[in-house]
């Protein structure tokens, strides 16, 4: 196990300042015993975080609106835009993997740091699950939309009836079909239809994507979007579209998302309390280290055979992430970095 100390111990002589920092932390190769996050300062805004490798290229969507000196709400919606209509990607939008019954169904939230927020839970047919949340933040008075409620919403508002079941999803689902006895499997992705090997937080095990961002103007955002759970109960619904559980942001400390196994994340309100925690006077790194832990304690014994990780920034663009297992990676792109991170984690 990873106590905290070994941790330190372990990082304490990286622990260096301004460009030396930035560039142990840049040229730490995956899988790499990692120096620490990168330190941003806010002269070095704009910034946009994501979970995940496949983050970097939501980041590149969300940094041209960035770059442009545009609204980070804009750009974080753009941003997971991507992964939601990538049909390789089977934890996120088009393609993701269904439920237990064969349907997709999508779970996706977005914050401004003011605390306008907006949520779609169980939506199906909509690829874009986190355009279709903005549009519940910004046309109802509501903060969340849920099931057959939130699809009759999207198709009101234009967006297209899609497929969402792609052949190789199809193909995967019919195959646990055949031993599955109509169990669901938490994390199930963990074991995996992925070409990768089958391990606990491997590489294989891609999931949310959760994206927090600042824009130069110093204005926090985020957005937090998935299919959810493989194969889950019809109607279950993860941490991804509860905002302060998968998603929390505010502008007056920063914000954080997660990924991984969303029933562990909800029981403690899981990004939410690393904002708190920020709030506190922890930094992003410690912040996300205490939720994890949290996590740890409520069932130690459980918690081995999961993954979730933490990504958070404040709102000076410093940078903090944290999983249970090893395999979490996360992606920061600003002015002179756009690189995928290791995270560092619980379980050694
Ligand atoms: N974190 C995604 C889910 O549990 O649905």
């Amino acid at each position: 196990m990873l106590n905290r100390r070994k941790f330190f111990a372990l990082t304490a002589p990286l622990a260096l300042t301004g460009n030396r920092l930035m560039a142990a932390a840049q040229n730490a190769p995956l899988g790499a015993p990692h120096p620490a996050p990168p330190v941003r300062g806010a002269a070095n805004l704009p910034i946009v975080v994501s979970t995940w490798d496949f983050g970097q290229a939501a980041n590149a969507e969300a940094w041209k609106i960035l770059n442009a000196g545009g609204w980070s709400l804009d750009a974080v919606e753009a941003g997971v835009k991507v992964p939601e209509a990538d049909p390789n990607n089977t934890t996120v939008g088009l393609g993701g993997f269904p439920d237990r019954d064969g349907r997709v169904t999508l779970d996706a939230c977005i914050m401004e740091g003011n605390g306008n927020c907006g949520s779609v839970g169980a939506l199906e047919h909509v690829v874009h699950a986190i355009s279709v949340a903005r549009r519940v933040m910004e046309k109802t008075p509501h903060v969340m939309l849920v099931g057959d409620g939130a699809t009759q919403f999207a198709l009101e508002q234009g967006f297209p009836k899609e497929n969402l079941l792609t052949p190789t999803s199809e193909k995967a689902w019919k195959e646990w079909l055949k031993t599955s006895h109509y169990q669901p499997v938490i994390n199930i992705e963990n074991q995996s239809y992925h070409k990768q090997p089958p391990m606990p937080g491997g590489p294989g095990n891609h999931d949310t994507i959760g994206m927090v961002a600042i824009d130069a103007k110093g204005r926090v955002s985020g957005a937090c979007t998935t299919s959810g759970m493989a194969f889950k109960l019809h109607g279950r619904v993860g941490d991804s579209p509860i905002i302060g559980a998968g998603l929390f942001v505010d502008d007056e400390v920063g914000a954080a998302t997660s990924t991984g196994v969303g029933e562990e994340v909800i029981r403690i309100c899981g990004s939410h309390l690393v904002v708190e925690l920020m709030r506190q006077g922890r930094s992003p790194q410690q912040a996300c280290e205490e939720a994890v832990k949290r996590i740890v304690q409520k069932g130690p014994e459980r918690a081995k055979t999961l993954q979730v990780g933490f990504l958070a920034i404040n709102n000076q663009g410093d940078i903090g992430a944290y999983a249970l297992q090893k395999g979490f990676t996360y992606s920061v792109r600003t002015g002179s970095v756009d690189q995928v991170y290791p995270s560092p984690y619980y379980y050694q």
